[in-house]
């Protein structure tokens, strides 16, 4: 399948259709199963300085078809701990993204380097988790601190370093910029939007923690939207994340302007099977539309318009 094999800022991926951050990442085990599935690669749970419970449960709500509703707290074992579950997944062939987050450049810079310790392949900075205090969207959302953390860790580090935005915001394409001055090598995009569900018979939010991200298929528009924008806006590569389930949904990102995609929600109900089916859905979509590999679709919608 050399056709589906796609680089993102000088990493080779075997196809485009990486494991997203936080559904199924917390464990090497996980990570090892969703390489042995046909992921591309795998990004980790965001990982931070220390051990983290996260937030009570209720943590994630099924919203039907629209998708997932999820406040988990960001809970991980901390860097010292995680070492080795990455260590398990890169024994097992897998090409693994770590994510990262923190509360400042300064923490950002410090995990950064010892997540490249690691043999991971790349960096992937957690700046757009929408409800977590004093983490993610909370910094993220201000261009001025995304050009801080990303320039930190620049410095720490040889690793490509690729910054995943929020869309909650009201100029996504403003933070990628900002990103890419600071020196970013990639773009992720999209974290969840920010959401509520309340259950009418307790009148009370549904999650403990109140506020959570919406993932699945209702947010890929605002996921395509942005990588789009941002795809008018950067020249460094995007990596298009929202609501992917089907071979077509990847395609709509490819061409929309991102080179390889995450895939999070469609795996709690498509299982085991999912990687092989959006690849080999997606190879037959671009031999249909006469593209010899996937870097000549990339962006290839920005062209017919
Ligand atoms: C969580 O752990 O609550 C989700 C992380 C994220 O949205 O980035």
């Amino acid at each position: 399948m050399d056709r589906l094999s796609t680089e993102v800022a000088g990493v080779r991926f075997r196809n485009p259709f990486l494991l997203a951050s936080g559904i199924w990442g917390e464990t090497g085990a996980a990570l090892a199963r969703a390489h042995r599935d046909g992921a591309g690669g795998v990004v980790t749970k965001s990982i931070g300085s220390a051990t983290r419970e996260g937030y009570p449960n209720p943590t994630v709500e099924q919203l039907g078809s629209w998708g997932l509703l999820n406040a988990m707290g960001l809970p991980n074992p901390g860097m010292e701990h995680y070492a080795a579950e990455i260590a398990l997944a890169r024994k097992e062939g897998a090409t693994v993204v770590g994510s990262i987050f923190g509360g400042d450049a300064k923490e950002f810079a410090t995990l950064a380097r010892a997540m490249e310790q690691t043999g991971v392949v790349a960096l992937e900075l957690n700046l757009s988790c929408p409800h977590a205090k004093g983490y993610g969207s909370e910094i993220g959302r201000d261009p001025a601190i995304v050009t801080e953390v990303v320039r930190a860790v620049k410095q720490a580090v040889r690793l490509p370093v690729w910054a995943k935005l929020t869309p909650n915001t009201h100029d996504i394409g403003a933070l990628a910029e900002a990103a890419e001055q600071a020196g970013a090598d990639a773009i992720s995009a999209i974290n969840t939007v920010r959401g509520l569900a309340i259950d009418p018979e307790t009148m009370r939010p549904v999650l403990a923690h109140g506020f959570g991200g919406l993932s699945g298929p209702a947010i890929k528009p605002i996921g395509l939207a942005c990588v789009w924008q941002i795809y008018d806006r950067v020249k460094v590569p995007i990596v298009g994340i929202g609501g992917i389930s089907t071979p077509e949904d990847a395609f709509e990102y490819l061409i929309a302007g991102a080179s390889a995609v995450e895939v999070g929600t469609a795996l709690s109900a498509g299982g085991d099977a999912l990687f092989g089916t959006l690849s080999a859905g997606l190879e037959r979509l671009l031999e249909h539309h006469g593209f010899s590999t996937l870097a000549e679709a990339v962006g290839a919608s920005h062209r017919v318009r």
